[in-house]
């Protein structure tokens, strides 16, 4: 996971916060940190999250996502167990999955609802429907008083440029090639990241135990229109100086292997139930992103260390060997 304490600056000075450096599977640093803090809810946000690097490594995804979350349950199970009264009734152990355990859609196909079927289809996402697997088993066998959350592709500040959008801003703001895999038709739904924050909060503050919430942007797009949305945003905003449009370093490349098609979120159960909504649409949520890539170079600059041009040369060492579209689908 691509952690970075830098994102965390503004919480210095708060003391309800606390940082620790551990790793999810180290049992008994998690038992101590429990029997420290007395937790009346644990969140589990941990995970190797990136497709691409699932791909080329599948390894890490199985330790940190299966192992992780199974060593994280059994000492989470043990604190609980051993809370009275009302410390116990209002635990819970939030867990925050993923639309990909659900698998890929056809155009027409209607939107991923909680009971879809699993069929996940990368490595990662593989990982994730296993660990909800396990969090599911908890709250059958033992009762552990679990709530999962699914939710579509976040986006917004403090993004790890690995993914599509954060990408996409600082090649382009690099003067790099802009990578579309494939023909640039596959589907995704985008959810600004404070709405999934928010979404996350009510769920923790009202979901029933061992219920499931899918939690979407109602923002279906194809990522060529996302990339030129933002080539766009970047045209307005800070002009390449030569005149020319960002959307000219799109750059077409060989398809991700296994690529899914099409994600979509119904979140109306969240939304009836628990009386959440999103509050960016993607062309707000957007704008504000882009604002804050160009508002911070520092912090762009230092995330792109050794380890992260490690990883772009080896996924887009092909990006001289640009495609036409339908040659990239191929
Ligand atoms: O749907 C939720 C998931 O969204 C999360 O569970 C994952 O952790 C998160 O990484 C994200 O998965 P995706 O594979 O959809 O996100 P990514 O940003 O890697 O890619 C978004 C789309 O853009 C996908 O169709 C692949 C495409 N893409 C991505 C990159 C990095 C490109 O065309 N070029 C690129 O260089």
């Amino acid at each position: 996971m691509r952690g970075n304490l830098e994102n965390l600056a503004s919480l210095h000075a708060d003391k309800h916060h606390v940082f620790v450096k551990g790793d999810i599977g180290d049992s008994g640093l998690l038992a101590s940190l429990l029997a420290t803090h007395q937790p009346r809810a644990v969140l589990n946000f941990a995970a190797e999250s990136h497709v691409d690097r699932s791909i080329h490594g599948p390894e890490d995804f199985i330790q940190t996502n299966i192992v992780g979350t199974f060593r994280l349950l059994e000492e989470v199970r043990a604190y609980w167990s051993q809370l009275e009264g009302d410390a116990k009734q209002v635990f819970r152990f939030l867990h925050v999955s993923t639309d990909e355990v659900y698998g890929s859609l056809g155009k027409e196909d209607p939107t991923f609802t909680e009971t879809n079927r699993y069929e996940p289809n990368s490595p990662y996402s593989a990982s994730k429907a296993a660990s909800d697997h396990l969090v599911r088993a908890y709250h059958h066998t033992y009762g552990l008083p679990v709530l999962t959350t699914h939710c579509s592709n976040n986006y917004g500040p403090y993004h790890f440029p690995e993914k599509l959008i954060p990408l996409m801003i600082v090649n382009a703001l690099a003067g790099k090639p802009l990578p579309v895999y494939g023909d640039g038709q596959q589907i995704r739904d985008w959810l600004y990241v404070k709405d999934h924050c928010s979404a996350i909060r009510r769920v923790l503050e009202a979901g029933k135990a061992g219920e499931v919430y899918n939690v979407g942007g109602w923002n279906e797009k194809p990522n060529i229109d996302i990339v030129n949305t933002v080539c766009a945003l970047l045209d307005e905003l800070q002009p390449r100086g030569d005149g020319q449009h960002y959307r000219e370093q799109i750059t077409y490349v060989k398809d991700r292997l296994g690529h899914d098609r099409r994600y979509a979120i119904d979140a109306s159960k969240i939304e009836h139930e628990l009386g959440w909504k999103p509050a960016e649409t993607f062309e707000t949520g957007i704008r504000k992103t882009v604002q804050w890539y160009l508002a911070n170079p520092e912090w762009v600059a230092h995330v792109q260390s050794g380890a992260y041009r490690e990883w772009t040369n080896k996924q887009y060492a092909y990006e001289h060997k640009s495609v036409k579209p339908q040659e990239a689908a191929a």
